[in-house]
């Protein structure tokens, strides 16, 4: 695949940074709780990664992950969710923290966010790394928010254009495409 000019828009540190800063308000949040994460893929496996490493470990913490889709290979949601594969546990009666790559339209989490509450958790609360300005036009509250950038498409640490970039230590804006 040709690559396009990417410039960097959040660096290595600074997502190191953050991340860990979420670790810690969600460790405070929790405090003698149990944490059941659920994870969508693909675009979060690293930031669920980076992120419960830095949960306190007198949290149990159990993970869970589905797949869903809106997008194709574009850059544009086609505001359409597929559920390519579902949780393998149970919810009910679980704690249970939502977990984004992105968040765009909000199109996607609306629609997992209800899926999910429709199981009867305990509690539902959502952590993005990243909030695009767009997400207004929905208005899915979220939780816990990494970074809030405005309407551009990015790359790296698990986010993809068409499967590449997702091994970027640092977050990048597409220039070209
Ligand atoms: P939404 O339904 O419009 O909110 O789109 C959310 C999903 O689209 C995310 O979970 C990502 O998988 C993908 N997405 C949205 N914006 C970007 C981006 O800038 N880079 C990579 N993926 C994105
Ligand atoms: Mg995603």
């Amino acid at each position: 695949m040709e690559n396009p000019g990417k410039s960097v828009l959040i660096s290595e540190q600074e997502i190191q940074r953050r991340v860990a800063e979420m670790g810690v308000k969600i460790s405070e949040d929790y405090k003698g709780q149990s944490l059941s994460v659920v994870g969508v893929l693909k675009g979060s496996f690293i930031f669920i990664a980076d992120l419960i490493r830095n949960i306190d470990p007198a949290i149990p913490v159990e993970i869970d992950f589905m797949t869903v889709s809106s997008y194709g290979s574009g850059t544009r949601s086609s505001g359409e969710l597929r559920i390519e594969r579902d949780i393998e546990g149970s919810m009910e009666g679980k704690n249970v923290l939502l977990v984004e790559d992105i968040v765009d339209s909000g199109l996607t989490l609306s629609a997992v966010k209800d899926l999910l509450l429709s199981r009867n958790p305990q509690s539902l609360r959502i952590v993005a790394l990243i909030e695009k300005e767009t997400n207004r036009r929905h208005s899915v509250p979220l939780d816990y928010v990494g970074f809030r950038i405005p309407d551009v498409f990015v790359v790296g640490y698990g986010l993809d254009l068409a499967q590449h970039y997702r091994n970027l230590k640092e977050i990048r804006i597409l220039d070209a495409g």
